[in-house]
């Protein structure tokens, strides 16, 4: 069944110029973009997002690298989006990551791991609209 889901391209992928190559394999998987955009993620939408990491050891490193550059948050859609996305982003740490996937290939550090997808469907509608209005998610 076709579902939406939400991902973030970080700051160390714009910064590389890594957007297009993240983008092209997020198509070539099949998934259609609905909404995208390039911003700078105040430190009030970086703490929503990411609201489930607060009190652990990695948070504060978690808001300021989020936070640190421009960011592109997307909103895509396909068959069975939030898994099929996990499944080609990769585990969270590029180093337990297999090769042919987005972190495996791109990832730099935990920290640094390329992008950020939501893992079920109602963090994919929580998170989303951290980023987007309703007006904002096209339908075509
Ligand atoms: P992301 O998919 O954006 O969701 C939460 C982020 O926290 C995750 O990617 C990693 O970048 C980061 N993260 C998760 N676990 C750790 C950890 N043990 N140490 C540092 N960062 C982590």
């Amino acid at each position: 069944m076709a579902e939406k889901t939400f991902v973030i391209l970080k700051p160390e992928t714009v910064k590389n110029r890594l957007i297009g190559e993240v983008i092209s394999r997020i198509e070539k998987a099949g998934f259609k973009i609905l909404a995208m955009k390039l911003i700078w993620a105040s430190g009030e939408q970086a703490e929503k997002l990411y609201e489930v990491h607060k009190g652990k050891s990695f948070y504060s490193e978690l808001i300021s690298h989020i936070t640190s550059g421009p960011i592109v948050p997307m909103i895509v859609e396909g068959e069975d989006a939030v898994n099929k996305m996990r499944m080609l982003i990769g585990a969270t740490n590029p180093k337990e990551a297999k090769p042919g996937t987005i972190r495996g290939d791109l990832g730099i550090s935990i920290t640094m791991n390329i992008i950020h997808a939501a893992d079920s469907p109602e963090n994919f509608l929580r998170e989303s609209k951290i980023f987007f209005g309703e007006k904002e998610v096209l339908s075509y």
